[in-house]
């Protein structure tokens, strides 16, 4: 009796210390009721369906709800139509998402039906039809540009084996995924290995895929160009060359022979050093569409990236719509162009990429960056769906007024046969999946608005709020007044800077329209000066601020590089004329004078320091928020949050510093007397930057 005690006791412990570690992200256990689940059909997705609601039911206790696979027209792939005790849908996985649906809105006590309205059923259609994950996972277990520890697919060290760790956490991964809607994982990094199309690597995939398919994801793969010659020793990787057309045609077979609803290929070409159709004097519709024949017969398609940019005289801003443009028209049904939000990289702010709502006879889809390259690894907090919702809500004005970058790619605006959206994911081996446990947001916000380009941030940032930490704390979730307290408490202060956060960043980092400042390679502290002799100027931070004694700001207006004149009217004119470009956008398409004055009526110099000393307030009040919310957030993460946002306010200081210290030089102005003084200097701070964005 003794020992089953202890036994209890130590199970207890386990499951207790397990929900502190932030493993299992949205989705921790609940308290189920009893419920009977009616289904007719059976599948391993829908018996996935049921469980879920039998483990997740937190609504009238002994209810029934019916899960019915019938044809409806008002559905569209994989939606659903939901009401309080059923879902329908067209597809197994349309019955995975409804149910998920319906137990977020018990769990976030948010009503199953709209109020107000005299409907007793509800339809959720997805904006996208494929809504996927990029692992940059290398094959020997590194990931690009990942700051959670190593890939979840691939190691160095016995690297076909399949064990049930990895089919454990393969199922928590597809689980949360589904949980929030994406569909579909691209398992390597885009600077792909031939080795991936190699007969092991398939074959991991393939193991992959069977773990991930009754979750309804389907598995895609970044492929290099140039693997028929490299992996199929041909002579030639030529996109027109028979011998290589066969080659793809051939591993295209082999692959859908092991992975039978295989989705298709990624492909990063001709860019940064990758090979692609142009080593061969073909275009990239040739490249493309050579690949989309392959996959035509088995429904794949290709995801071809427009990232491309050469080191030429060119603004590289404009480089991708140059490139691309010209081929509008030229492309296979099956192929999608994909597209980063900005025109250069991922950077805390950037106009959005004027191919959105240019092409009009070629599929385009949106790329994000869920990893925090640029936004401070997994140190910061930093929400982006703001970023997110900001790009999906810009204006192109492809078909006039109210063309958004969210309806020129989910075929509102011009039909595309397929629809998608990527994020690049964030996901690594660390317990807690993301580093930061505020990244784990960042997830959740990616599938939230990959199923609804519509939802606002704030209503995500809610849902994961209430969906992670309630009831998480050392107060009782069961004492009187515990939801009311959390609300305020917790809830709405948390939520406010979630919301506030990628603002603070942007501030303390690239205020006014400024990019691509950073630590020169790892993209992470302060590197305004990093510009050594020989390097191709478009990777140094002085070809993008252009500081000098004159001023400040990359001249993209019409008397510069002209790249306005990639965007609509009235778009166009409007970041064309200082006076009416959005104030956050001044320095991308102006160069200005140091006095320049400023609506507010600060020089341009002056409202710059602002800007920095601003960014570094606002995490000082994070600390203050979350400093204020420890009762309700378990010991672990609190301390975890408190610590990175420690690491953050030094890093904002630093930033804050070497950016002024630096511009000052050039503007020869005080630093506002009003304003916090420098802390370091700026020959040590240059000093410490080795360009690896590890000193800092
Ligand atoms: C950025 C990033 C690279 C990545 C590239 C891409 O430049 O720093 O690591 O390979 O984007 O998107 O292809």
């Amino acid at each position: 009796m003794k020992s089953l005690i202890v036994s209890i006791l130590c199970l207890l412990i386990v499951v207790f210390a397990q929900a502190q570690d932030g493993h299992e992200l949205w989705l921790r256990p609940v308290k189920a009721k009893q419920v009977t689940v009616i289904c007719k059909e059976n599948s391993p997705t829908l018996s996935i369906a049921k469980q879920e609601l039998k483990d997740g039911w937190t609504g009238e206790n002994n209810a029934t709800v019916t899960l019915a696979i019938k044809k409806d027209k008002a559905l569209k792939n994989d939606g659903f139509r939901l009401s309080k005790n059923s879902v329908q849908a067209n597809t197994d996985a349309g019955i995975l998402y409804g149910v998920y649906e319906l137990l977020r809105r018990q769990q976030t006590s948010e009503p199953t039906l709209p109020t107000g309205r005299q409907v007793n059923n509800e339809i959720f259609n997805p904006s996208y039809e494929v809504r996927i994950l990029n692992h940059w996972d290398n094959l020997n277990g590194t990931v690009e540009r990942g700051y959670a520890g190593n890939s979840i697919f691939w190691r160095k060290n016995d690297p076909f084996t399949l064990t049930d760790n990895d089919k454990k956490l393969w199922t928590e991964y597809a689980r949360a995924n589904a949980s929030i809607g994406i569909n579909a994982s691209v398992l390597d990094n885009v600077n792909a290995s031939p080795l991936i199309l190699s007969a092991d690597y398939l074959n991991r995939a393939k193991d992959i895929a069977n773990v991930l398919r009754p979750y309804g994801i389907k598995v895609y793969l970044a492929v290099n160009f140039a693997s028929p010659s490299t992996l199929g020793k041909l002579k030639t990787a030529d996109p027109l060359d028979e011998d290589v057309i066969a080659w793809w045609k051939n591993k295209v077979k082999e692959i859908y022979s092991l992975i039978p609803d295989f989705g298709g290929f990624l492909v990063k070409a001709s860019s940064e050093g990758q090979p692609g159709p142009q080593n061969y004097g073909r275009t990239h519709a040739d490249g493309a569409n050579m690949l989309a024949d392959a996959l035509k017969p088995y429904g794949g398609i290709v995801m071809w990236r427009a990232f491309v940019y050469s080191s030429n005289n060119e603004d590289r801003a404009k480089q991708a719509y140059d490139e691309f443009m010209p081929l509008d028209g030229k492309f296979r049904d099956n192929v999608i162009i994909q597209v980063k939000n900005g025109p250069i990289d991922f950077q805390p702010r950037e106009p959005f990429s004027p191919l959105f709502g240019a092409m009009k006879k070629t599929s385009v889809m949106p790329e994000f960056e869920v990893t925090m390259e640029y936004l401070g690894h997994a140190n910061y907090l930093v929400f982006l769906s703001t970023m997110w919702e900001e790009c999906l809500k810009s204006d192109t004005y492809q078909q006039g007024k109210g063309s958004t970058v969210a309806r020129c790619t989910d075929g509102s605006i011009y039909p595309q046969k397929y629809t998608a959206i990527a994020g690049v994911s964030n996901v690594g081996l660390d317990t807690n999946w993301n580093g930061h446990p505020f990244n784990q947001a960042n997830w959740y916000a990616f599938g939230r608005l990959a199923w609804n380009n519509t939802l606002s941030s704030e209503q995500i940032a809610d849902e994961w709020i209430k969906l992670t930490y309630y009831g998480d704390s050392s107060q009782k979730s069961n004492e009187p007044n515990y939801t009311s307290g959390w609300n305020q408490n917790f809830l709405k202060p948390v939520k406010k800077m979630m919301m506030e956060s990628r603002e603070a960043a942007v501030n303390f980092m690239t205020p006014l329209g400024l990019h691509h400042i950073m630590s020169a390679n790892g993209h992470y502290g302060p590197g305004p000066w990093w510009a050594p002799k020989g390097m191709r100027p478009e990777w140094t931070p002085p070809y993008y601020h252009q500081a000098s004694a004159s001023g400040i700001g990359f001249d993209r207006t019409t008397k510069g590089s002209d790249a306005v004149s990639q965007y609509h009217e009235p778009l166009a004119s409007e970041f064309n004329n200082v006076t009416t470009c959005p104030e956050n956008l001044l320095l991308w398409f102006h160069h200005l004078p140091w006095d320049y004055k400023i609506k507010n009526g600060r020089t341009l110099w002056a409202d710059l320091c602002y800007h920095y000393e601003e960014g570094v307030n606002q995490v000082r009040e994070f600390q203050k928020v979350w400093d204020k919310a420890g009762p309700y957030v378990d010991s672990t993460r609190y301390m975890k949050v408190q610590r990175k946002l420690r690491i953050q306010c030094v890093n904002a200081i630093l930033w804050k510093d070497a950016c002024t210290l630096y511009f000052q030089q050039f503007s020869k102005m005080p630093i506002p007397y009003e304003l916090e003084r420098p802390v370091n200097n700026l020959d040590e701070m240059m000093e410490n930057d080795r360009g690896d964005g590890q000193s800092h």
